[in-house]
């Protein structure tokens, strides 16, 4: 084989090879900027799930990260806010779990933390409509920082519980795109 052809791959793991995995690594690094597209074609999609709220989920997460973004937050937590609710388009039940997921490598703990525990922050204003603890928020707080738990309640009291409003001056999709790209450029761990 000349220096110049592509190594074919390995059909199975216990035969790959340094080169192999050398070839691997750079195009997965190569594609990382896919991430991006794939998150930002992920929130396009959440135009088409209404589910009687008075927004569609796009423009809630829309509106919540142009509250953040007004509200002084740094890129990391406008993009989180951005995505908060991402996970609505696969699975609603378990949907912070999944965002929470899609943005770990990409942003500090904190904003993390905000995410993974948003909808039981949440819960204050409806949990009790549905037999559960309006205060679930209150089992977070020992497994979370005081810095951590504030960034949540910020978001959840602040940009998330009022982003409903299909009157308020909503920044669109392209403003963040820039943030969302920059963001998901570089994981910060795998
Ligand atoms: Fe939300």
């Amino acid at each position: 084989m000349s220096t110049t052809e592509v190594p074919r791959s390995f059909t199975r793991m216990d035969e790959s090879t340094a080169e192999q995995w050398a070839v691997i690594g750079a195009e997965t690094v190569a594609h990382q900027d896919r991430t991006a597209d794939r998150v930002l074609d992920l929130l396009r999609s959440l135009d088409t799930i209404v589910d009687g709220f008075a927004t569609d989920q796009l423009t809630h997460c829309l509106q919540t990260a142009t509250l953040a973004e007004r509200a002084g937050a740094d890129d990391e937590v406008v993009v989180a806010a951005l995505c908060h609710d991402i996970g609505k388009a696969v699975s609603v039940p378990n949907h912070p779990a999944i965002a929470a997921a899609i943005i770990k490598p990409y942003v500090r703990e904190e904003v993390y933390e905000m995410i993974r525990v948003h909808q039981d922050f949440q819960g204050r204003h409806y949990y009790h409509h549905f037999g559960g603890n309006p205060d679930a928020r209150e089992t977070h707080r020992a497994e979370l920082t005081s810095e951590q738990f504030a960034l949540a309640e910020t978001f959840a009291d602040e940009w998330d519980q009022v982003a409903f409003d299909p009157n308020y001056d909503t920044l669109p999709l392209e403003h963040f795109e820039p943030k969302v790209r920059a963001v998901f450029h570089q994981a910060r761990m795998l």
